[in-house]
């Protein structure tokens, strides 16, 4: 912790869709442990955030909803940002990269890389859809991936084992816009020639040294991280900086050839954050160079790990091609979280989206930001993917945070209000005391302030190492130290016989509750308010993490005697067995809005749609049909006459709710026996995805019999 400035940035989602927890346990909650700690160790530091705008993610997404992208990102933005701000991640800013300044800042980029040499224009065949009359680069082309035979990878990744692909790579490639296989045809784009870098990037990666000067150490980073480094450099292809689109950030005019040619969107949605930074800087009176240029300032990526290849190498290749920027210190990826043994897909409604976690629990769980932050901090994947489940969800809410945590806050909130009227009592430092560590073992008042210093900074130590687990679960011994504190002097057996060993034990008790409310800051920050609130102190500042080991060496004590503290409150409750069962329940189901629909059936003429006979009718009877599941035998009234109708719908509705219910009958269709009834005709229904059946009828008290066309 010795750099005089942090740039901590994490990876800007695409504005395409809702966040699940695999995007907090990822890139969000790391990142804002992170940061909160910096903070309240009285460091310098601005968290950059905000949403990628650009890119195939967004125009396909706004196909399959029928809208433009404009409405996608404007749509998703709002809903992402609000998302973040309700789970108290606690960005500087969360900025989006259609704004103006982020598109002059890209354009910049742009120029400078053309100007100095770092491109090179190719002309090369890509592949092409005739039928929508475009270049498929990137999403828009699917196929097997040539390195892990993946049946859907992208044109420029693939999501399973990472690679950086380009279309032409991907074993039977199909459009995903016509389903189509596409063909190929000339298009002129500029290439960063990171072919040329492969020497630097290979010291700046294994040594962290540039032109022999040391920036940072390798060994701090992580090992997969590395790995997917060491794995890339040494086949380093000059890479398309532009793409045929009409969505994103114009090539700039004055470049020739720049007609119908946009910025790549990961040229553009990693100088998002020095966008996003200048903004921030503007609105603060700040100086944003400091935080890129200074070379007393640290720039830390949090990311996914489908991104360290544009984070580690594209994106530092383009800082250093400009010139003048400095290089990630670090770049601490998460590897992936699975979700019920089985990996997350928004595809197959396969995730918890964070949005609906918060409205669903907000009255059945306590404090349900907080839980949720825990659980996934607890299993985030740092080294390894790894997995969240709604039983586990429950346990670790049960034990640790109501049985261990919030239960060790209650008892000793309810005994100073019940032995003192809430007035911290007075402590004596010459008294013995058992230690909170081992049963039994005597201690004393000071020696327990030196085994809360200790945790407190192994905890630090956990979350300057990037190990946000490892730092909570310290958190969670120092609540356990307390707990066991407070069990092995029983002070309840002794208030009477002896009331200053009991003093004593309970003001020690109380400074543990403080210790809690600091160090729990960054990992469930309304908790740390709350704990605050019950101790009826004021809200922590920017370096209150460092004032308090400070105060603890020093043995100076942070809730003072005769200082009243607050009334009990249920930090934490268990959660009962329904809402676990419930959200596991929802796994996998859609939203209608959500549905994929069927496409459009083959063109019908006016004629064809002429020839049906559609008239408007009521059920008089309905009856089930003898040894069929399936089967409702209906009478339906069309004015002229009274139509027998056997229908599929046994399975939907019971025959008694629907008599009377208006429908729509197709009326000259072939009658036909079905078990052995006649039927004439059919009622029209509608089918959404998940198969239930709605009626299809017209406003209340139509009539019956007239003709629909
Ligand atoms: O993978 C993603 O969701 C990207 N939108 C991340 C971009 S990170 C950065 F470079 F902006
Ligand atoms: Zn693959």
């Amino acid at each position: 912790m010795t750099a005089k400035r942090y740039t901590v940035t994490a990876a800007l989602p695409y504005a395409n869709g809702p966040l699940h927890i695999g995007h907090l346990a990822g890139a969000y909650l790391s990142s804002d442990v992170y940061v909160r700690y910096l903070r309240l160790m009285g460091k310098d530091v601005v968290f950059i955030c905000g949403s990628d705008e650009h890119g195939a993610a967004i125009t396909i997404k706004a196909k399959k909803e029928g809208t433009t992208p404009k409405a996608i990102v404007d749509k998703y933005h709002t809903l992402i940002k609000e998302t973040f701000e309700k789970l108290n991640v606690s960005f500087d800013i969360y900025h989006r990269t259609t704004e103006q300044i982020h598109h002059e800042t890209s354009q910049d980029f742009f120029r400078a890389l053309h100007e100095n040499g770092s491109f090179t224009e190719k002309v090369t065949e890509q592949y092409y859809d005739a039928k929508h009359d475009q270049f498929l680069a990137d999403r828009y082309i699917k196929g097997t991936c040539p390195k892990c035979n993946h049946d859907a990878a992208y044109g420029d990744q693939c999501e399973n084992c990472g690679s950086t692909l380009s279309p032409t790579e991907l074993i039977n490639p199909v459009s995903t816009l016509s389903g189509d296989h596409p063909e190929l045809k000339t298009t002129k784009h500029w290439y960063l020639s990171l072919n040329n870098d492969t020497e630097w990037l290979s010291e700046w990666i294994d040594k962290g040294t540039l032109d022999g000067e040391q920036h940072h150490n390798p060994k701090e980073w992580k090992n997969h991280v590395l790995g997917q480094c060491r794995s890339w450099v040494t086949d380093l292809q000059p890479r398309a900086m532009t793409r045929d689109l009409d969505w994103g950030i114009d090539v700039p005019q004055e470049i020739e050839g720049s007609e119908g040619k946009k910025l790549y969107v990961w040229l553009d949605a990693p100088i998002g954050y020095i966008s996003a930074t200048k903004q921030w800087a503007k609105d603060n009176g700040k100086d944003w160079e400091l935080y890129w240029k200074d070379k007393d300032s640290k720039l830390v990526h949090f990311i996914g790990k489908d991104n360290i290849v544009f984070h580690c190498i594209i994106f530092p290749s383009i800082l250093k091609a400009v010139g003048g920027y400095l290089l990630p210190d670090n770049v601490p990826a998460n590897q992936f979280l699975n979700l019920q043994g089985d990996k997350l897909s928004t595809s197959r409604n396969w995730a918890v989206w964070a949005h609906e976690y918060l409205e669903d629990t907000k009255e059945t769980i306590t404090n349900n930001i907080d839980v949720l932050r825990y659980v996934l901090i607890r299993n985030m994947p740092e080294q390894k993917d790894s997995e969240f489940t709604w039983e586990n969800f429950k346990e670790l809410n049960d034990s640790e945070l109501t049985g261990k945590l919030a239960n060790f806050i209650n008892r000793v909130i309810v005994l100073v209000n019940k032995y003192y009227d809430g007035l911290v009592p007075e402590f004596d430092d010459s008294l013995p005391v058992f230690s909170g560590k081992e049963e039994g073992k005597a201690s004393s008042f000071a020696n327990e302030l030196k085994a809360i210093e200790q945790l407190i900074n192994t905890c630090g130590k956990h979350i300057e190492a990037y190990d946000f687990r490892g730092g909570l679960k310290t958190v969670i011994e120092l609540a356990s130290l307390g707990n066991q504190f407070l069990q092995f002097n029983e002070p309840w057996k002794t208030v009477k016989t002896d009331p200053e060993t009991v003093k004593t034990v309970m003001n020690l008790s109380l400074q543990i509750v403080e210790a809690l409310s600091v160090t729990l800051q960054p990992f469930l920050p309304g908790t740390s308010q709350r704990i605050r609130t019950l101790l009826n102190l004021g809200a922590l500042e920017n370096g209150a993490w460092q004032g308090l080991t400070d105060d603890l060496a020093k043995e100076s004590l942070r809730v003072t005697a005769n200082h009243t503290i607050g009334k009990p409150l249920h930090l934490f409750q268990k959660v009962a067995d329904e809402v676990i069962q419930e959200q596991i329940a929802k796994l996998g189901q859609k939203d209608e809005g959500e549905a994929t629909l069927e496409p459009i059936k083959e063109e019908a003429t006016f004629e064809d749609f002429m020839k049906m006979d559609i008239r408007t009718g009521i059920i008089t009877s309905a009856e089930k049909v003898r040894k069929a599941k399936k089967l409702l035998q209906l009478k339906v009234n069309i004015g002229l006459e009274e139509r027998t109708v056997v229908s599929g719908i046994a399975e939907h509705f019971a025959p008694e709710d629907i008599i009377g219910q208006q429908v729509l009958l197709l009326a000259n269709l072939a009658p036909r026996k079905i078990r052995g009834v006649l039927s004439e005709g059919m009622v029209l229904m509608a089918e959404n995805s998940k198969g239930e059946l709605g009626f299809v009828q017209p406003t209340d008290g139509f009539g019956n019999g007239f003709i629909v066309r």
